[in-house]
């Protein structure tokens, strides 16, 4: 049963301490093309990681100002956002509705985390808000190679209704950069979370779109 109050789709896009920052920055602008009511979440090891992989932004705000056009400033000023510390955060009461979310890109520590319920910050507590209310919870996990302990718990995530959508991109795209090679994985998790994408066609309407 939704309780919305909202006539958008809701978002909630959390960002971990994993390598691939863009891979969020990109997602978001997806789901602002979707004119989305987005929630972001950080937690502190994405705040840390942030400056290393985006030339020196300090949070999610300024790196997404530096990706976009000019033209999305104003809904980038209507993203919320939040610390993983701030329980008191829409997202961490299933009494609030959202639509999605996307754990992206998620890292190992998270991701065992969301797998076993240990809702010790606002990101964990979402994802499972998202899986104990049965809406569409999507983990991009980044890293490689992979040990047992991270398999299982993408197995038990995958048990618990989540779509485990790993960050790897295809090429068949022909990318020509970083972010055309983002993009991909940006597009794919809006689609698992039930957003559209004009990043690319579907695979045999390349010609008829
Ligand atoms: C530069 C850098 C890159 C990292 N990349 C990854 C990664 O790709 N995947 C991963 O699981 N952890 C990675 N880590 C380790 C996580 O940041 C670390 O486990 C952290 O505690 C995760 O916290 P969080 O899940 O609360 O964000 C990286 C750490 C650093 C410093």
């Amino acid at each position: 049963m939704q309780n919305h109050t909202s006539e958008k789709k809701r978002a909630v896009v959390a960002v971990t301490g994993a390598s691939g920052i863009i891979y969020a920055l990109r997602l978001l602008k997806v789901l602002m093309d979707n004119n989305a009511e987005i929630f972001c979440i950080a937690t502190n090891s994405a705040k840390e990681i942030l400056p290393c992989e985006t030339g020196g932004a300090k949070d999610i705000y300024g790196a997404l100002l530096r990706e976009c056009p000019k033209e999305y400033a104003e809904k980038i000023e209507n993203i919320s956002f939040f610390d993983e510390s701030d329980f008191s955060a829409p997202p961490a009461s299933g009494s609030f509705f959202f639509d999605a979310m996307a754990v992206i890109p998620c890292s190992m520590k998270t991701l065992g985390k969301i797998a076993n319920s240990i809702a010790d910050n606002l990101v964990v507590r979402a994802a499972e808000v998202a899986l104990k209310e049965r809406r569409t919870l999507v983990v991009v996990p980044r890293e490689t190679p992979l040990a047992l302990t991270h398999l299982r718990n993408m197995c038990s995530l995958s048990e618990a209704g989540a779509s485990i959508l790993p960050a790897c991109p295809a090429f068949y795209q022909k990318p020509k950069s970083v972010a055309d090679i983002a993009d991909f994985i940006a597009a794919r998790a809006a689609m698992a979370m039930g957003f559209k994408q004009n990043i690319f066609k579907e695979w045999g309407y390349e010609e008829k779109l």
